[in-house]
């Protein structure tokens, strides 16, 4: 039960590594908001982690809107009655390569995987502030770090993200707010059917993975699970790689 009592905001948890970070928390004893702007995965997901005798719910908002997220985290304090953990995990990406990228392809990107973590975090401070304690957790990527073909707003996005995760644990660290992100390698999820349904593509990302294989989301979740307890509570600004070693090669 490493996280009794905790409540959890768990962004883009109706599915892939949300999901599996929403059930293991719940296993944990967190009490899990599972948000995602697919209100039928994360129902799917908050029944699941009920039928176990865990304690979620489901709320649908899009973290590209300021005011859906603001109603969101006003809904789990009325539900929950406080906000411990943030985890920034809604995300998206579009394979546009230069010179056709457009800077309306960048902006849809920027809007969702960085400023929608922003949104997320300005939601949860004043209640982290007041209490004095706080964890968030951005997932990033191996993308933060590696260039992508094709993925130079994602990259932006994620590099960003992984900038504010350092800026903002230094802000907030007077607070007891800890602020990490986890980057997971290349990992079977809806995010990344269409890439892997092609077997020569997963052979080509296998042999730059020093472990051998794509990462599952339950490879994920409990890296997630370690910054969102009070073990970790000594570290922040970090990014754990989660990747099967691919970025160490680099
Ligand atoms: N799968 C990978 O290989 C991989 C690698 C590195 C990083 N990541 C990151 O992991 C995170 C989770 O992705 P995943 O792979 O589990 O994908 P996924 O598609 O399985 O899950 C993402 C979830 O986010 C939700 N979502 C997307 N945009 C949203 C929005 N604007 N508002 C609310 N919810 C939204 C989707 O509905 C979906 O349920 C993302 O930030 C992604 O960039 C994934």
């Amino acid at each position: 039960m490493r996280l009794k009592d905790k409540v959890a905001i768990i962004t883009g948890a109706g599915s892939g590594i949300g999901a599996a970070s929403a059930i293991l928390f719940a296993q944990e004893g967190a009490k899990v908001a599972v948000v995602d702007m697919n209100l039928k995965g994360a129902e799917e997901v908050a029944q699941e982690i009920k039928a176990k005798g865990g304690k979620a719910i489901a709320l649908k908002a899009n973290i590209a809107s300021t005011d859906e997220v603001d109603k969101m985290a006003e809904i789990v304090l009325k539900e929950f009655g406080t906000i411990d953990i943030l985890v920034n995990n809604a995300g998206t990406n579009e394979f546009v390569p230069f010179p056709v990228l457009q800077e309306a392809d960048v902006a849809k990107v920027m809007d969702i995987n960085f400023m929608g973590s922003f949104r997320c975090v300005k939601a949860v401070l004043p209640t982290m502030t007041e209490k004095m304690y706080g964890k968030i957790i951005n997932i990033t990527s191996v993308m933060s770090v590696i260039a992508g073909k094709g993925q130079n707003a994602y990259n932006a996005s994620k590099g960003a993200l992984k900038m504010l995760t350092q800026g903002m644990a230094y802000d907030l660290a007077s607070y007891n707010i800890n602020v990490n992100a986890v980057g997971p390698g290349m990992t079977r999820t809806g995010l990344t059917k269409n890439l892997f349904a092609n077997p020569d593509r997963v052979k080509w990302f296998e042999e730059k993975i020093p472990l051998g294989r794509l990462g599952t989301p339950e490879d994920i979740a409990p890296a997630i699970l370690f910054l969102a307890s009070d073990e970790s509570s000594y570290i922040t600004g970090q990014t754990i790689f989660v990747d099967g070693g691919m970025v160490a090669t680099r």
